[in-house]
């Protein structure tokens, strides 16, 4: 078999699972969540969820992908060879494709946004921007159009290979995202009016903080450090055996906090600044911000539609770098079990996520009357994969090592044979066994019953 390929270094590491991890979830997820579940008091229970329930998850499949050193049906078939395991590693190939289709739907409209920001589009008259978002995401083509444009893009830098393709483009593209969302979140505490949003990020109200917010804070916790699907596993296989395992676990969920915060800071002050409600849900980004691109400009108007032009460019490829690692893990899976070429797997991955991709976002438009379960063809896609499918891989990965693999294995694993992070090894695998599961049970429950 041809040798693996393995990133090159710990920040390049933690650059690929950043850049899985920051994406649509921080940017466009996150800060709607926050404003519809209470403000600071949602962001506390999300940093307590991120601690106690993510992270182990993360260490979990870190650990399985290290020492499995395969994807994620080859890495079960290792560790658990002949078992019943290796089917945790083939739900990890079918929640990827389903993501990437309606992530890539998604991708498309920041690729929408942003050539109209280019256009200058979203300044001048607010009759144009008004009610684009539904008219865009209600047409046949063009949201097509922009979806291919997305996934064509992912496919590309996939092609180019764990070193030539994910590590360049994401060492490139992360420490770009971090300049430019600063840059945003001082343009937005410069506009006149942004204390308002800030105090709503660090004031709690815990009045809103109910059952549904509690859930909503844990499944936003999975979804954003990308767990449960294998692509934590997938790199973490990249790794090379001495990588340190907690730090660059500890480095991606701080750089993924980080960044949420700071669009958090970036949105909600000008949010509050154009006076709009913080609630506005999913449409919060697409809709909202346009109209206060067009309205808050600083000194001048070309300066709002600057600020446009950074601001889709800045989640666009956030949604990049996190859509690049989805479709690895299929690729991986298909590369080395059923003996694809990179350049055919890509291709067939590819290939599907279109099609799922194209149903989804005629379920906007042609397709909103077909209902599965009440749902949407994308809301029901959305719902299975971030409320059932992250959920359950992340708890079979957590029981895997907790209660399958062997303490000692684990041990090993996770402090390098005993050279490092020994001290804190006892509480993470008290995490990893019993409060992750425990956690995840719970979300599960509360889905079911609300
Ligand atoms: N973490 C990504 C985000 O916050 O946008 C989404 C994601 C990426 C989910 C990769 C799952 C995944 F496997």
């Amino acid at each position: 078999m041809k040798e693996r390929e393995h990133f090159g270094s710990r920040a390049a590491v933690i650059m690929a699972l950043a850049g899985s991890a920051i994406g649509l979830g921080n940017i466009w997820r996150f800060p709607y969540m926050v404003g519809e579940h209470g403000g600071a008091a949602f962001i506390i229970v999300y940093l307590a969820a991120s601690l106690f329930l993510a992270l182990p998850i993360f260490f979990a499949e870190s650990i399985i992908g290290r020492s499995g050193g395969s994807n994620t049906y080859g890495s079960m078939q290792k560790l658990a060879p002949g078992t019943g395991w290796k089917w945790l590693g083939l739900l990890t190939i079918i929640s990827p494709i389903i993501i990437l289709s309606y992530y890539s739907v998604v991708g498309g409209w920041s690729v929408e946004y942003l050539f109209k920001a280019l256009a200058f589009d979203f300044s001048g008259s607010d009759a144009r921007i008004e009610g684009f978002f539904g008219r865009f995401i209600s047409s046949v083509w063009e949201p097509i159009i922009a979806h291919t444009v997305f996934i064509g893009a992912v496919a590309g830098v996939v092609l180019g290979g764990v070193k030539k393709g994910i590590e360049k483009f994401t060492k490139i593209t992360m420490p770009l995202l971090f300049f430019l969302i600063l840059v945003l979140v001082v343009y937005s505490l410069l506009l006149p009016g942004a204390g308002e949003g800030v105090r709503y990020l660090v004031k709690p109200d815990f009045s809103k903080l109910d059952v549904q917010a509690v859930a909503a804070a844990m499944g936003q916790a999975f979804f954003s450090l990308s767990l449960g699907v294998g692509t934590v596993l997938t790199y973490a296989s990249y790794m090379k055996a001495d990588e340190n395992i907690f730090a660059s676990g500890l480095g991606t969920a701080a750089a993924d906090l980080f960044f949420a915060v700071l669009a958090g800071f970036a949105i909600m002050p000008a949010v509050f600044a154009a006076g709009i409600a913080p609630g506005a849900g999913p449409g919060l980004v697409f809709e909202t911000l346009p109209y206060i691109f067009n309205h808050m400009s600083l000194w001048a108007s070309w300066v709002g539609a600057l600020v446009a032009i950074v601001f889709f460019f800045t989640i666009l490829v956030a949604a990049l770098t996190s859509a690049i690692s989805i479709m690895e893990v299929g690729v991986a899976y298909l590369a080395e079990e059923k003996g694809r070429s990179r350049k055919k797997a890509v291709l067939e991955i590819t290939l599907f996520a279109w099609v799922v991709g194209v149903l989804c976002s005629l379920s906007f438009g042609p397709l909103a009357g077909v209902q599965l379960l009440g749902n949407s063809i994308f809301d029901f896609l959305d719902k299975l994969c971030s409320n059932w499918l992250l959920p359950l891989g992340g708890l079979l990965f957590t029981l895997f090592v907790g209660w399958k693999m062997s303490k000692a294995s684990v041990r090993e694993e996770f402090t390098n044979k005993g050279k490092r992070n020994t001290r804190v090894f006892g509480l993470v695998y008290f995490l990893m066994r019993f409060v992750a599961p425990i956690g995840i049970v719970i979300v599960f429950f509360t889905n079911l019953l609300l």
